[in-house]
């Protein structure tokens, strides 16, 4: 039998993951690397960390294919973080280190695209408003705070497809990760000549657009022999983490949504066309599925709050071990709420500027009831981005969690309790993986398409179901939620400015 491979560069680590045809995880290997973080508000990786990540993932993963069977691996895809910004010069050398995601620094550049391209116009053509982590603001505070080194800019890519440039030779993205850039026409999948001109941005800098399942490049003959695997294997476009996460848990019809706890919080829904939030709260982007669409809702801090918790209480503190002593605790806390506004935060605040807080904190509260209060405010977080699809008309039948936080069986308790919804989980964990492992499995033959592939996935028989008296009391705790942060907001921005004064 043959074997597929999924590569997905997030933000903590390369992911590389293989499968057989029929969905069977045959191997998985993490390789991590470091988040930089040297100011209040900014968030930046070396792509060169997440070369020799994804160098030492591929390699591992080869040799375990070979250890399980000797399985021929024949296709990869690849996923990843989106929206960060790698600067390249003419000679592909990387000029500075990469804005991520969840970096917050571009609040002034976003101002500036809003009136350049009319914020009605940015909500037409890239369906969504101006926002911090998205590609385009990373560009325009290049030439503000760094003309020398904009000066050297031949071209610029999205995470996953540096390593495609290294990978293949090719410079390539797909439709789904250009979503989430701000530059792209996404009902016309394809760059938007209008927003360029707008924003004085060439062309010529960003990379063919493709299809999620196409070919998108072949592994280099020196690459290949030096990670063990076949010269000429077909790498897929692939997709942005979310996008893959939703073929790998087989989101790809109206009515199933996905909710994923991994660094930040998403819930997906497929859409079948392009339907933008009128309020821009949450994304409208191309899906990995050719021709599709999805509305997606993005908690900046999630899995990235319970990290930072367990960090500051004690960096080798066991997740598992939290979270049964959190399990312990009662629903809602005991009147205790997080907001997880860390990095600030987009759905549904669009907020770069809004800041964590405890709220409710007595004498009585122990660590466990942190804990609880942390991975609640992240759900609760998360329902405000389901209430804003529902309001959308989106329909809601079936959530499945996937992200890390999909293997917690208080994570998933606290979604389905909630949301007031049962919550399947897919048998292969790791969404983002998976699902680009089955857009290589398309681009290298082994299905028809990607609906074909998504036969693969299949559903564990437990589902977490909503305890009715835990949803009626996080019925008003989510209610004391939404009000925290309209009261406190004059207060967070008043902090975050304090903070930059001090740091600068
Ligand atoms: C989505 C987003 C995050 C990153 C992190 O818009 O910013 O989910 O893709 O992986």
């Amino acid at each position: 039998m043959s074997a597929l491979i999924g590569l997905d560069i997030g933000t903590t680590g390369a992911r590389a993951l293989a499968v057989n045809a029929a969905g069977v995880v045959l191997a998985d290997v993490s390789v991590p690397f470091p988040l930089l973080m040297p100011f209040p508000d900014w968030a930046e990786q070396h792509p060169e960390d997440w070369w020799r990540a994804a160098q030492e993932a591929l390699r591992r993963i080869a040799a375990a294919v070979r250890e399980a069977g000797g399985e021929e691996i024949i296709g990869i895809g690849l996923t990843g973080q989106m929206h960060g910004a790698v600067f390249l010069d003419a000679h592909d050398a990387v000029i500075r280190p990469a804005l991520l995601w969840n970096d917050q620094r571009t609040e002034a550049q976003c101002r500036e695209i809003t009136e350049r391209v009319g914020a009605a116009r940015l909500l037409a053509v890239a369906g969504n408003p101006a926002l911090t982590g998205f590609q385009a603001p990373k560009i325009l505070w290049l030439r503000e705070a760094e003309p020398e080194n904009y000066a050297r800019v031949a071209s610029v890519l999205l995470p996953k497809d540096y390593i495609r440039l290294l990978l293949t030779g090719e410079r390539a993205t797909d439709a789904s990760d250009a979503s989430g850039t701000l530059l792209l026409d996404v009902r016309a999948r394809d760059w938007s000549p209008e927003i360029l001109a707008a924003l004085d941005i060439p062309r010529e800098w960003l990379p063919h657009v493709y299809e999620g399942p196409e070919i998108a490049g072949r592994l280099l003959s020196s690459v290949a022999e030096a990670l063990g695997l076949r010269s000429g294997i077909p790498v897929a476009a692939g997709g942005g983490d979310n996008a893959a996460a939703a073929i790998g848990t087989g989101v790809i019809t109206e009515g199933i949504v996905s909710a994923s706890v991994g660094t930040s919080g998403v819930v997906f829904a497929h859409t079948d066309t392009f339907t933008p939030d009128p309020s821009g709260r949450v994304h409208a982007f191309c899906h990995a599925v050719p021709g599709a669409y999805h509305l997606m809702a993005v908690t900046l801090s999630a899995g990235g709050s319970l990290r930072w918790w367990r960090d500051t209480l004690d960096s080798d503190a066991d997740y598992d071990a939290l979270a049964a002593a959190a399990g312990a605790t009662p629903a809602g806390a005991e009147g205790l709420v997080f907001l997880p506004y860390l990095t600030g935060e987009r759905t549904p605040h669009l907020d770069p500027s809004a800041r964590g807080a405890f709220v409710g904190l007595t004498a009585r509260h122990t660590q466990a009831h942190l804990t609880r209060a942390v991975m609640e405010g992240v759900v609760f977080s998360l329902r405000a981005g389901l209430e804003i699809m529902r309001e959308l008309g989106v329909p809601v039948g079936e959530v499945r969690a996937t992200g890390g936080g999909a293997r917690n069986s208080l994570w998933r308790q606290l979604q389905a309790d909630i949301f007031a919804i049962p919550v399947h989980r897919t048998v292969a964990e790791e969404g983002p993986a998976f699902g680009a492992a089955l857009l290589g499995g398309v681009a290298a033959g082994v299905y028809r398409d990607v609906a074909e592939a998504c036969n693969t996935v299949r559903l564990h028989s437990d589902v977490d179901a909503p305890d009715p008296a835990r949803s009626r009391i996080y019925d008003d705790t989510y209610a004391v939620y939404q009000s925290l942060y309209p009261a406190m907001r004059e207060a967070m921005h008043r902090l975050s400015a304090l903070a930059t004064t001090v740091e600068t």
